[in-house]
């Protein structure tokens, strides 16, 4: 069976579409402030922008170039520089990285190679060019990196730098807060998704016990009632390690927030405004997330339901790519893409909404889940194991679904996304769920 949508020259005209769209937001992302913003470091956990660019630039040439195309590096001197596991970020401001200009150079020198050698590629007879992958997974690879060069303009401070409109009032939500999902078998990961990268395949049956999940993911107002109730201050709710942690780093509010009085404010790109009670909650790490499932009588649900929510149509019995069918990501489904700066209000995107109606499992908040990051069976390491494989184990928890500031490109019913479960700069929310039969 032939997937017109796989057709080569399909793909070849996705592939170069896909790669314009993350150099313009790269640009935009690295154009909105001046030089000495570039080059600092906003936060030790963030790389200084400046970096990211450059490593974006070298990790297009050493897979589409290199790899790909056979050619010698073209600045050998600076892959060190460059490698992620080379050099820790809080290390990178100060190595002799390219200046500003020159990165910007490097990476549009790259790009234009690049161009030419996506119209004279076969997308078909070595595993990196089979249906155009490597151009894919490039694609992908700077999307994230421009995911995460917005958590570092979150992190900067001073005043905004970057601007998008809001996104549109949600629908007035009257359908039940929880659906249940049938228990039963079904197909997680994926084997035909040409561009899915190594983690998310191969696809294989999992048996999922019948659970509830909520239909749209845990707002702001919901969480203050948590706050209110003194769910910070209760280890009733907490793991050991997570009460340790918040005690450690006394942690009383997701972060970017601050109490005015009766009131919640948070920063949110060089803006300080009240917390908005119908938007999905942002900002919150593993333990913030579980503790207040515990508190609310429910859980986190584990990646495969999560993924069994998101993907299967009781109708046709089958895994579909997207809660609302196969077809591509558009404005209507999800708030992807950085088109806004913010997640839009709970039980938004109604053309987006899975067959038993969970909304929002695409766009928005990434949303934690209870498992670790763990490899499929028959999982292989394609094409290195840095990408995935290094980061196999119970210190990763999994975060699904993606967030308003990654392109549909990077994000599908199947992505994984992993973090530890400390981290809180992500733009990171949560779902809650229970199993069938229980209160
Ligand atoms: C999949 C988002 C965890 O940013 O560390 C970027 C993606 N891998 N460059 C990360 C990635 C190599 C990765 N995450
Ligand atoms: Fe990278």
């Amino acid at each position: 069976m032939t997937d017109p949508a796989h057709d080569a020259e399909t793909l070849r005209e996705r592939a170069l579409t896909t790669l314009t769209t993350a150099r313009a937001r790269t640009t935009l992302l690295t154009s909105c402030v001046e030089d000495p913003d570039l080059t600092a470091q906003h936060s030790p956990l963030m790389s200084p922008l400046v970096w990211d660019l450059a490593h974006i630039g070298n990790q297009e040439e050493q897979w589409l170039l290199r790899a790909v195309a056979g050619r010698e590096a073209m600045r050998p001197e600076i892959d060190g520089l460059y490698d992620a596991f080379e050099h820790p970020r809080a290390e990178r401001p100060s190595l002799p990285l390219l200046p500003p200009a020159e990165a910007r150079h490097y990476a549009s020198e790259v790009r234009g190679r690049v161009l030419d050698l996506l119209e004279s590629t076969a997308f078909h007879g070595t595993r990196l060019t089979e249906a155009g992958f490597a151009f894919g997974m490039i694609a992908q690879h700077e999307q994230q990196h421009d995911e995460t060069m917005l958590i570092t303009h979150q992190l900067r401070k001073g005043p905004q730098a970057l601007h998008a409109p809001d996104p549109e009032p949600a629908p007035l939500l009257t359908g039940p807060s929880e659906v249940l999902v049938p228990g039963g078998p079904f197909t997680m990961g994926t084997s035909t998704e040409p561009w899915a990268l190594d983690n998310e395949r191969p696809a294989h049956v999992r048996e999922v016990p019948p659970f509830h999940i909520d239909t749209t993911p845990v707002t702001n107002a919901a969480y203050q009632a948590f706050i209110e109730d003194g769910g910070y201050d209760d280890d009733r709710w907490w793991t050991p390690e997570g009460w340790a942690h918040i005690r450690q780093h006394s942690i009383h509010a997701p972060l970017f927030w601050r109490r005015d009085g009766r009131q919640w404010l948070r920063r949110r790109f060089g803006v300080t405004e009240v917390v908005p009670p119908d938007e999905p909650v942002l900002h919150v790490c593993w333990y913030e997330a579980d503790a207040y499932a515990r508190w609310a009588g429910r859980r986190l649900p584990t990646e495969a339901e999560w993924e069994k929510a998101a993907r299967h149509d009781p109708a046709g019995d089958r895994s579909m790519r997207y809660p609302w069918g196969d077809a591509e990501p558009a404005p209507e489904h999800a708030n992807l893409g950085q088109r806004h700066l913010r997640p839009a209000p709970a039980g938004s995107y109604p053309e987006g909404e899975s067959p038993l109606g969970v909304r929002q499992l695409i766009g928005d908040v990434w949303e934690w889940t209870a498992s670790d990051f763990l490899p499929y069976p028959g999982f292989q390491a394609f094409p290195y194991k840095e990408y995935s494989e290094v980061f196999f184990g119970p210190e990763h928890k999994v975060l699904r679904g993606g967030s308003f500031a990654v392109d549909a490109v990077a994000c599908r019913g199947t992505f994984r996304n992993w973090d530890y479960p400390i981290r809180r700069q992500i733009f990171s929310g949560f779902r809650t769920a229970r199993s069938a039969g229980e209160a």
